[in-house]
């Protein structure tokens, strides 16, 4: 069995890898990634030399490239999570997350159609439902995306929709929550708030810091992109959360206390624009085809806050590069 993973050296992408190569051991993986600021190889370090796997570097929006690609590789499942995937990114500059997002996702799913593939799963998000108040989303809800990274990310959502239901391309799709773990980009909450605070540095919290997001370690989310994978009905949309749900308040609470610190080292910022009040998905779907998550939320977390204690080289080398133009961007404007 061979997968062409895309965007596998970032966050999600490079924890599958991991995953997929451990558990089966007689699976190929080739990953095309772009490496763009959070394509990061020293997340595969361990791997670069599996035989069962191959890097590489290449823009899904580069027909002529994936073209290339298909034809030398003939990958039987394609699993693409390349995309943009910052939403305060997206509100300084959507046009990264409209072309990956949206073009680059086409390419692929055309340059699917021309040679064939025997399952194409495409990641896409629970952002594209949008914000609910209360209850949970399940996947026939209409999609109310709010920000241009969760429009761009629905629009790729219905592209691959309308590929299984035009051409019978054989698409499955999950819609995963927050997830956390080892290997994120520090500009998202958790690794932000945690390396803030083993640099001395206050975290900033959005509003009140009552938004609630759904928080599903990586490893369950690994797990559920794998049974989708191989029990999932194609044509189908799956939900994969985690159930738990914390507000960025309460969520901040526990890395501060987790590293011996109060609540003095929050600082209250602005607000996201658009900013969703809460996600919450209904997995009773997934749940019928085998999966439920399994990582206990106390645990997972504190496993996740000492890894980024035990690899503060990983994040403060890109704390240091593009991370500091962009950051210096989001707060200088504030
Ligand atoms: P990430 O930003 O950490 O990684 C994205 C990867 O895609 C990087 O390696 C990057 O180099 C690559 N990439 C970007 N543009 C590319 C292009 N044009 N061509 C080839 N490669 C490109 O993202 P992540 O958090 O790992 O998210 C992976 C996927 O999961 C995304 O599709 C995202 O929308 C979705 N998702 C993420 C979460 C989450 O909590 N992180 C939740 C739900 C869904
Ligand atoms: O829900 C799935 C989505 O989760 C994915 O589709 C996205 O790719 C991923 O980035 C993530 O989006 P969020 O916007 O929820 O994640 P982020 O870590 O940026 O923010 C989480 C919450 O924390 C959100 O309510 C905003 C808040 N926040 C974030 C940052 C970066 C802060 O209060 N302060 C911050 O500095």
């Amino acid at each position: 069995m061979k997968l062409l993973i895309t965007g596998g050296a970032g966050f999600i992408g490079s924890n599958f890898i991991h995953y997929i190569l451990g558990k089966y051991p007689d699976y190929k993986i080739v990953n095309l990634d772009k490496l763009t600021y959070c394509g990061n190889l020293d997340n595969l370090k361990e791997v670069e030399n599996n035989p069962n796997y191959k890097f590489i570097k290449g823009d899904i929006c580069d027909k002529e490239k994936v073209t290339e690609i298909f034809e030398n590789e003939k990958p039987d499942f394609i699993i693409h999570f390349a995309a943009e995937t910052h939403v305060d990114r997206s509100i300084l500059d959507p046009y990264a997350f409209i072309k990956t997002n949206v073009l680059g996702t086409h390419i692929l799913l055309e340059t699917a159609k021309k040679f064939g593939i025997e399952r194409f799963l495409h990641i896409s998000t629970d952002e594209t439902y949008g914000s609910i108040e209360n209850g949970k989303f399940k996947e026939e809800d209409i999609l109310m995306p709010n920000s241009p990274y969760s429009a761009s990310k629905a629009s790729s959502d219905l592209l691959a929709r309308s590929y299984f239901k035009t051409f019978s391309l054989p698409i499955i799709i999950t819609r995963s929550s927050n997830n956390y773990g080892p290997y994120e980009y520090p500009e998202k909450v958790i690794p932000l708030f945690i390396s803030n605070i083993l640099e001395g540095k206050k975290v900033p919290l959005y509003g009140t810091g009552k938004n609630i997001r759904d928080w599903i370690f990586v490893l369950d989310n690994c797990e559920g992109i794998d049974t989708v994978l191989h029990n999932g009905e194609i044509g189908e949309i799956y939900n994969i959360g985690g159930g738990n749900e914390k507000t960025n308040l309460e969520l901040t609470k526990i890395i501060l206390n987790e590293l011996g610190k109060d609540e003095s080292q929050i600082e209250y910022v602005e607000d996201r624009l658009g900013h969703d009040f809460r996600y919450a998905l209904d997995i009773e779907k997934a749940k019928k085809i085998g999966w439920e998550p399994k990582h206990s939320f106390e645990e997972a977390m504190k496993k996740t806050i000492a890894w980024y204690l035990e690899n503060k080289d990983w994040w403060r080398k890109l704390k240091q590069e593009e991370f500091g133009k962009y950051y210096e961007k989001q707060y200088g404007e504030r």
